[in-house]
């Protein structure tokens, strides 16, 4: 086994800070099954998953896991390995499944069960309201297209903390809007797997002005919480520092980080990106005070790691007809690999540009604490005895980026806490379940689940607070 060369494993002793956070994360779509049960309505992600072709196996998400009939084990599994958070995602469908309106008394019961039997085990609750299932009832009034969705996210947002405050303090309101938006409305490879590239502006306008409503609505409410949101970033850089190399790496910054660091952070959207735009949209749709809105007090800040971007600028647009970029209007720009390892979902592994990452957002803006929300590998395991896998080359995935964490934290970035991509193998979105994350094999045949010697792994790391 060889590990990634750009940031090997440390040689000497290394600890986290004290209080260090160690946890997994996991997302109510890809693990919790159930999808008719006690209420739960249809999701833009079960809408997608019925169209021919939209997920790599053909499969759906109506029993993934079953975690939400075999919750209790997989929290044992949790507390199992030592760890003292864990993150996972709400079901807005479940809790108001015509997305307005009464909520569901069956769908928030099953998250109080979840949250107390966390707190049984000594478990730490970081809740996310939004990892992607839209109530499939808003998509057909417009989704994230429609303003209006934005203020039913806040009606959400405040009716689950209202149930739920009094033992969950730390929220999310959206993961990784930046997919919801662009992959779902521009290349459309995620629900609600549309293909307008102004429709992405809109959607991603009012994906962050749902956020910030939700934040007032949280912090407005009876009890305290420390409120933030999930973004996924990605280290991009020029392959030369020819003028076209360096536009291409700027464009792609500009709408897959700044775009929303921006928003969250200096309540205005880059002007650069803002002209690039232009020929789609005048962003006529953002009305005064949103930006103040967007740009309200965070607590802390999730970033989703897994790769960086290498990019060139191509002589000529792709040809039309071409498949769909979900950077818009970004065509002409091509991600070359960077000569690093990849992973079985074809990523460059590259810790370095998660220590960039950090540092850039503690350098240039004002941000709150933050924690890795989620960081992992899909690789191709080989089941070797009864379930078990010695997955190496995710040990030193793990290792190489915890690595480039310290890397951070001493180069002075408020890192509180790490959350590995994923607790058990899951629905992997449009791979369905062909791409395996997690840190416990998942037998999708029988539903049995068995600790990967990556697991084993985190556990030593986490109990140790880093390396012995
Ligand atoms: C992130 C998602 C998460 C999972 C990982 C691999 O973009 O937030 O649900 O799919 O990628």
């Amino acid at each position: 086994m060889s590990l990634p060369t750009s940031a090997p494993a440390p040689t000497r002793a290394r600890h986290f800070p004290p209080g260090f956070v160690w946890g997994a994360a996991t997302a109510a779509f890809q693990i919790e099954g159930a999808n008719t049960e006690d209420g739960r309505s249809p999701s833009i992600w079960d809408t997608l998953c019925a169209r021919p072709g939209a997920i790599l196996d053909g499969s759906d998400g109506s029993v993934a896991c079953d975690h939400y009939h075999r919750w209790e084990s997989d929290l044992d599994l949790v507390a199992g390995l030592g760890l003292t958070a864990y993150r996972f995602s709400l079901a807005w469908p479940r809790i108001v499944p015509g997305g307005k309106g009464e909520a569901n008394e069956k769908g928030l019961a099953f998250y109080d069960r979840l949250v107390d039997g966390m707190l049984e085990r000594g478990i730490t609750p970081y809740a996310t309201l939004y990892h992607w299932d839209l109530p499939q009832a808003l998509e057909d009034k417009g989704g994230w297209r429609n303003r209006d969705t934005a203020l039913r996210f806040a009606e959400y947002a405040a009716i689950t903390h209202h149930r739920l405050g009094d033992r969950v303090k730390h929220w999310a309101t959206l993961n990784e809007p930046w997919c919801s938006a662009f992959l779902g409305h521009a290349s459309g490879e995620h629900a609600p797997g549309r293909t307008d590239q102004a429709e992405a502006v809109v959607a991603s306008h009012h994906l962050l002005l749902g956020h910030g409503l939700a934040t007032e609505a949280l912090h407005g409410g009876r009890r305290p919480a420390e409120v933030g949101i999930v973004l996924n970033h990605y280290d991009v850089s020029p392959l030369t520092d020819s003028p076209a190399d360096v536009d291409a790496a700027r464009r792609l910054d500009g709408q897959q980080n700044r775009w929303w660091l921006d928003a969250l952070y200096k309540g205005e959207y880059p002007a650069d990106i803002v002209e690039d735009f232009a020929q789609w949209t005048d962003l006529s749709f953002v009305r005064d005070g949103d930006l103040e809105t967007i740009s309200t007090h965070l607590d802390w800040m999730g970033i989703n790691y897994y790769s960086s971007f290498v990019v060139r600028g191509l002589d000529a647009p792709a040809p039309a007809g071409a498949r769909p970029t979900p950077w818009i209007g970004c065509e002409d720009v091509e991600i070359v690999p960077n000569g690093e390892p990849v992973t079985a979902m074809g990523w460059d592994v590259v810790p370095s540009g998660l220590t960039k990452v950090l540092t850039r957002i503690d350098r240039d803006y004002d941000a709150p604490p933050l924690y890795v929300t989620e960081n992992g590998a899909a690789y191709d395991d080989q089941v070797v005895v009864d379930g078990a896998v010695q997955d190496d080359d995710r040990i030193a995935y793990v290792d190489a980026h915890l690595s480039a964490c310290l890397d951070a934290i001493d180069a002075g970035a408020d890192l509180r806490g790490y959350f590995i991509w994923s607790l058990m193998d899951n629905f992997e979105w449009a791979w369905g379940y062909a791409k395996r994350f997690g840190v416990v094999h998942v037998d999708y045949d029988t539903l049995e689940r068995t600790p990967k010697a990556s697991a084993h792994a985190y556990a030593a790391l986490a109990r140790e607070n880093g390396w012995a």
